[in-house]
């Protein structure tokens, strides 16, 4: 963003920050009135089953977090938890039994499962969760109706992304989006959503060569490869915007300063509670963008906004289809 600095000369001031806190309540908002419309018409309210197998740190906060926000918007929510040494074929029963349930309307099942249950346990589970309760978007139905652009529920992510991206009135036709990342999760269908909307796409990997002057072709720029602040401002177009996915928890005090600065107040942060979030984006590509996802409070929160969307709507879909 341009601005006028004083003896009108034009100074950079700065990216615009694209708050994804204030669309996600938005977002809760809009579905509140469905909610109470969903529960005076089936008598019940909306439900989501969420299977926990383990005890990865992050896995518990997000799916405290998803439990949540989903009771505070009326979403009934039904925990189940298995230690990490459980047999695989136990998160397949409690799958099975929440496709099963008539008063259960969309299935998560928090990645990553534990290590023990085996290295094709999560594609297993994925696949066993009935389309039309997968909330997350990650079975491989719902990833094949993406493809196609077919109705289906999308990942909560990538369509958080969506979200924010028309909410700041960003074009996307016909623009250059670089997505940096190739996972089920994100990175992939967020490729898919943007060519759906007409941008033309690449997405980036590991293996990409000459990485910072591909990215720095891009007008939309997203990384989300989960790793702190490794896309600095020579990877950013001046003007472009970029959409931070990562979320990854410095607990190393040299690594805080080396990334915000040893006067900077994501510091001060670090000397009070012995733990910041860095995003994969280096604080200086702000200097350069035109807009961009602050972490936290850009892309995290409209990951579970849309999560409580998918949720209501599976409900939605499901009544609709019954009657
Ligand atoms: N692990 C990291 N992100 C996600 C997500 O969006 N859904 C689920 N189920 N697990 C995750």
């Amino acid at each position: 963003m341009q601005a006028a600095a004083e003896g009108g000369a034009v100074e950079r001031e700065g990216a615009r920050l694209l708050d994804g806190a204030a669309l996600s309540q938005a977002i809760r908002e809009r579905l509140a009135p469905r909610v109470e419309a969903f529960i005076a018409a089936a008598g019940r309210p909306p439900a989501l089953g969420l299977l926990l197998a383990g005890n990865d740190p992050g896995s518990e906060i997000y799916v405290r977090n998803k439990i949540r926000q989903s009771e505070a918007l009326g979403i009934a929510t039904d925990l189940r938890r298995l230690p990490a040494t459980a047999p695989f074929r136990e998160a397949l029963d409690i799958v099975e039994e929440f496709n099963a349930a008539d008063a259960v309307d969309g299935i998560l099942v928090q990645s990553p499962l534990p290590a023990g249950m085996g290295a094709d346990a999560e594609a297993r589970v994925f696949d066993a969760i009935s389309p039309a309760k997968d909330v997350d978007g990650f079975s491989p139905v719902s990833a094949g109706r993406l493809v196609q652009h077919r109705a289906g529920l999308v990942p909560c992510t990538p369509a958080g992304v969506m979200a924010l991206l028309d909410h700041a009135a960003v074009d996307i036709a016909g623009r250059r989006a670089v997505v940096i990342g190739r996972s089920d999760i994100v990175g992939k269908p967020l490729a898919l959503l943007l060519l759906h909307r007409h941008a033309t796409v690449t997405v980036c990997h590991s293996r990409t060569v000459d990485l910072p002057q591909v990215a720095a072709a891009a007008d939309i720029l997203v990384a989300a490869i989960g790793r702190p602040a490794f896309v600095t401002r020579d990877f950013v177009k001046p003007g472009a915007t970029v959409i931070d996915v990562g979320i990854n928890a410095l607990t190393d005090r040299g690594e805080v300063v080396a990334i915000f600065g040893p006067g900077s107040k994501k510091l001060a942060a670090f000397e009070r509670r012995g733990r910041v979030l860095s995003g994969d984006v280096h604080p200086d590509a702000a200097a350069v963008a035109g807009a961009i996802t602050p972490v936290p409070g850009g892309v995290g929160p409209l990951t579970i906004a849309q999560l409580l969307s998918n949720t209501v709507r599976a409900a939605e879909d499901r009544r609709r289809e019954d009657q």
